[in-house]
């Protein structure tokens, strides 16, 4: 890498890249640099925040365990330590990311999030802008792998009368522990795995949390006869036909949990690993699920408007809130950043699903937009790098490894 002389009029300074320039240093990002590094192919990762894994570090709450038993989430060629648990918490996990970090000696470009990335037909380059510290740079390289994950950032959805609420209103990206709500009511909206995990530390911090479900949703235990769900889906995908899988995952579910539709929790006609597809977790119940059948979560419908102090939903009934957590999810940024219609849909993920996603036209990569965590962005990250590092040995071989005379014909955008 070296740079190359300011070249437009606004004094942008200009970095050739000679690998790929990889967007988010969350778990894709590290894993896909750690496969290049472990190949030999240099590449630079820009990252917007101050640290490393942002999501885990910054915009999550302090009792977030992972989910899925450890082996499915450690990052390629990288085990666990022994000593973890099966479910590690969020701050082991961020030990190990760190530990991973240093283990590859990758080395982010902190604090420097990307404005804009364009593919440069003339030059067959990409070109990527972005704002930092030491002021705003043009980065030219031959690959763009886009990291920058399914949550960047938060939804917050738009409700009459949000705005005049008089409480405190935080999303679920801000909320660190039911401390601070003790005695309070709040009103937790949305119920995926964010909504039901805070609701339920809530309660274990003696607030009175309603959560609002305004359709059907599925809960899973997450476990099953001793084994994770997660696991026992995988091993029975082996064998059977989703359907069947899906079917069979609601039996064992139905015998543990009993009939979670009495307590207000409809089922989604589709089934849980088939709604996946659209873009829909299952819940993996982790407690919640007990203090609504105890009546300490209250399960209320949608909300039609708040006001200064308090809400009111579709059923016309009003409640009084001295808070509210919006559980409502997340979103991909790259809509805003990236100009390029033909890989990424409107949605900023791939068009074309899990296991084929990872790969778009003219050196264009998605790490982590498989909707499969941590699992999911393992295998973009093997493909990637492996992919990359192909091209660019045999460009080394060819000795076309050195700065392309074409880019003289860089011009802005
Ligand atoms: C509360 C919560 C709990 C979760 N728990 C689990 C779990 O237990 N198991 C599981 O498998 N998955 C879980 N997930 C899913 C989670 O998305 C993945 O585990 C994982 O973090 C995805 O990694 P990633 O690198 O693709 O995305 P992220 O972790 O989101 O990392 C993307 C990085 O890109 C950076 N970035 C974004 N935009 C820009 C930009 N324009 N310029 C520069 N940098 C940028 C961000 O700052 C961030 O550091 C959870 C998600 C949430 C929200
Ligand atoms: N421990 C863990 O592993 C863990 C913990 C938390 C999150 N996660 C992961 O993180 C990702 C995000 O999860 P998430 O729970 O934050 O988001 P999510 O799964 O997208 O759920 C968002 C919820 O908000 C509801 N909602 C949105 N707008 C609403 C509105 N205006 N009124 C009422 N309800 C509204 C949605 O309801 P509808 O369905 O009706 O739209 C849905 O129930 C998922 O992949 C999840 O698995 C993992």
């Amino acid at each position: 890498m070296f740079n190359m002389t300011d070249m437009n009029m606004f004094s942008r300074r200009c970095v050739w890249v000679n690998g790929p320039v990889i967007v988010g240093a969350g778990p894709s990002g590290l894993a896909v640099a750690a496969g290049l590094r472990e190949q030999g192919v240099p590449y630079v990762i820009l990252e917007r925040a101050a640290c490393i894994a942002s999501l885990w570090q910054n915009r999550t709450y302090d009792r977030l365990k992972l989910h899925l038993p450890k082996q499915f989430c450690q990052l390629p060629n990288y085990p666990f330590p022994d000593h973890y648990p099966e479910y590690p918490s969020k701050k082991q996990f961020v030990d190990y990311l760190e530990s991973y970090t240093a283990h590859h000696d990758i080395r982010p470009h902190f604090n420097e999030s990307v404005d804009s990335a364009k593919y440069d037909e003339a030059c067959r380059l990409w070109r990527v802008r972005t704002t930092g510290a030491d002021g705003e740079v043009e980065y030219i390289c031959q690959w763009l792998v886009v990291a920058t994950g399914e949550n960047a950032d938060p939804i917050v959805p738009d409700v009459e009368g949000l705005a005049s609420f008089g409480g405190e209103v935080v999303h679920a990206c801000d909320y660190k522990s039911g401390d601070k709500f003790k005695g309070k009511k709040v009103l937790v909206v949305g119920c995926g795995n964010s909504g039901m995990e805070v609701s339920l530390d809530l309660c274990n911090h003696g607030a009175r949390p309603a959560m609002v479900v305004r359709n059907a949703v599925h809960v899973l235990p997450r476990e099953m006869f001793g084994k994770s769900t997660f696991e026992l889906a995988m091993m029975m995908m082996k064998w059977l036909p989703l359907w069947l899988v899906d079917k069979v995952l609601l039996f064992f579910t139905w015998m543990i949990l009993g009939n979670t539709e009495s307590l207000g929790l409809k089922r989604p006609d589709i089934g849980p690993l088939a709604l996946k597809n659209y873009g829909r977790t299952p819940v993996l119940d982790i407690g919640a699920l007990e203090k609504i059948r105890s009546k300490e979560i209250q399960l209320v419908p949608g909300i039609k408007r708040f006001s200064s102090a308090g809400v009111e939903l579709t059923n016309g009934e009003r409640l009084d809130i001295d808070a509210v957590v919006l559980a409502t999810g997340y979103r991909s940024n790259v809509p805003y950043w990236l100009h390029e219609t033909e890989f990424f849909g409107k949605n900023g993920f791939p068009k074309t699903p899990f296991p084929h996603g990872w790969k778009g036209q003219s050196g264009l990569y998605a790490a982590g937009f498989t909707r499969r965590g941590l699992s999911g962005l393992s295998a973009d990250a093997i493909k990637i790098s492996q992919d990359i590092a192909g091209v660019w040995k045999d460009d080394l071989k060819q000795k076309k490894q050195k700065v392309p005379t074409h880019r003289r014909c860089i011009s802005t955008f």
